[in-house]
């Protein structure tokens, strides 16, 4: 069964969103969890209602984009379970996902070109957790993200 990756931005990540819509369809079921044009709207909510998605179980990862992806990255990590990884490159991409089992991809629309931003999704997309080692790590966050709210 083909996964299902969801994808939000706000209007600073939806041009590259609906670019990065047409390689998600190529590898995945796509699910597009708005915003759906370029008009102002709030990070925070369009990103936390993904975010919330991602947590009920409707897709099995996320990417979410916005200008910088810093907004995007800060929001999403306030959520219990999810690891939100910011990448610039196809290294921290791949590293994202064997150490620490990201489940967020995070991209700045306004800062990365299409084919660079392609080949980190891929990269991220095709790029497994190692476990062993950084599982306990995973769990530490869990327990320490709980512990401090
Ligand atoms: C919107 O102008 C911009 O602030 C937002 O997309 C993002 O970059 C915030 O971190």
């Amino acid at each position: 069964m083909k996964e299902k990756i969801g994808i939000a931005s706000d209007h600073g990540g939806f041009e590259l969103k609906e670019i990065l819509k047409e390689e998600l369809k190529k590898h995945s079921e796509m699910v597009d969890l708005g915003t759906h044009s370029q008009e102002s709207v709030d990070y925070p909510q369009v990103i936390g209602s993904a975010c919330q998605s991602l947590l009920e179980g409707k897709v099995d990862r996320l990417v979410v984009l916005c200008g910088t992806g810093i907004g995007a990255s800060i929001i999403a990590n306030r959520y219990n379970g999810i690891r939100a990884a910011l990448c610039h490159d196809e290294f921290t991409a791949e590293m994202s996902r064997r150490h620490n089992n990201s489940n967020v991809l995070v991209l700045g629309g306004r800062i990365l070109g299409k084919d660079l931003a392609i080949r980190i999704l891929e990269k991220w997309l095709n790029t497994e957790f190692e476990g062993g080692r950084h599982e306990k790590r995973i769990l530490m966050i869990e327990e320490i993200s709980k512990a401090s709210k």
